[in-house]
């Protein structure tokens, strides 16, 4: 292996600048707008959307999220974000950033500040800079940011022809780890990974007693033979705010949802197997059909009503529902 020889500057301020600019040259990105606690505002610019290293969240993943969108000018189920947030940090033993209100009005801000009518919201609560040990360091105050994106895209393919799903090697997270929007998503990005390496879409965990939990970023969900809207109890996944929404929708308009009922029970494989359609849902793929899952074809190996139904009736909530908060451009 060659040895690098190269002297290594010791740079100021302006160099570390020039360099985070040059890096965000090289590898462009689609970020508008990040506030930041420990900043005491907003930055534009991404090669100023950084964080101290020492930050907990950096080194021992002491640090939770959320994400939510922003649709036509609007930001779309904030609440039900903020309140898993709230208690995502709870579970992690850190400090709220501020009430309710506040957080809300920082988010709206930043939204304002990008500019931006359509696209996605991140936000993060840190457990703060000042020591590289595992407990908060002494007198950290909890880092919270907020950073508007593009958001993640997926290709027309997998609404036009369906997804193909694997079942995942890699084991399930423990209940408090996977109802908790941490940051540690190791097991989630193995898994994806994994799946891509062996030319499928995304993978699918299943717990110990054999009953499905969710994907990488989404959550699933099944339509039996009958026309019941089948999904994984909440105790040991996340409680995805779009699957949430969706059970209430498909129960408030059953006939436009496809469904004969809804049902949040435990979904063993066997029965998941056998579903006429499945489902893959989440704020940033919305609701996709999975059409084949390992080597068995789902339904008739096509896209079923069911995922066509609840995509419009979730894009209509989107745009026109009580759920929407105006960003003040
Ligand atoms: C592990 C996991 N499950 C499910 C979801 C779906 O949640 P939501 O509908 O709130 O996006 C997400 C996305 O946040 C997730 O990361």
């Amino acid at each position: 292996m060659a040895v690098n020889t190269r002297t290594l500057p010791i740079l100021d301020e302006q160099h570390v600048v020039a360099e985070l600019r040059t890096l965000r040259s090289r590898q462009p990105v689609e970020y508008w707008a990040f506030y930041s606690s420990q900043l005491n505002g907003i930055v534009t610019d991404p090669a100023l959307m950084v964080l101290p290293f020492d930050d907990h969240i950096v080194h021992r993943g002491h640090g939770i999220f959320d994400t939510a969108a922003i649709v036509g000018g609007n930001i779309y189920d904030l609440d039900a974000h903020l309140a898993r947030f709230l208690l995502s940090a709870q579970r992690s033993k850190l400090r709220s950033p501020g009430s309710r209100e506040e957080i809300t009005d920082i988010i709206v801000q930043t939204a304002a500040a990008s500019g931006r009518r359509d696209g996605s919201i991140r936000y993060w609560l840190s457990s703060g800079p000042g020591s590289l040990e595992l407990t908060p360091a002494r007198g950290a105050d909890p880092g919270f940011f907020v950073m508007i994106f593009a958001g993640l895209s997926y290709p027309d393919r997998w609404y036009t022809d369906g997804l193909r799903v694997m079942t995942t090697t890699y084991p399930i997270k423990a209940p408090l780890y996977a109802i908790t929007k941490a940051t540690n998503y190791l097991p989630n990005v193995l898994m994806q990974m994994e799946a891509k390496e062996k030319g499928f879409d995304n993978g699918v965990f299943i717990d110990e007693n054999g009953n499905v939990g969710e994907s990488s970023n989404m959550n699933v969900a099944f339509v039996t033979r009958k026309g019941v809207l089948v999904h994984p109890k909440f105790d040991h996944i996340l409680s995805g705010c779009t699957s949430l929404r969706l059970l209430e929708l498909a129960r408030a308009h059953q006939a436009r949802a496809h469904v004969t009922g809804v049902e949040v029970r435990d979904v063993s494989v066997a029965e998941a197997r056998a579903s006429q359609e499945m489902l893959l849902l989440g704020s940033s793929i919305k609701v996709a059909p999975v059409v084949q899952w390992d080597d068995q074809t789902i339904g008739d190996g096509k896209p079923g009503p069911v995922s066509r139904g609840l995509l419009q009736l979730l894009e209509e909530d989107m745009r026109s529902s009580d759920r929407l908060i105006p960003i003040p451009y």
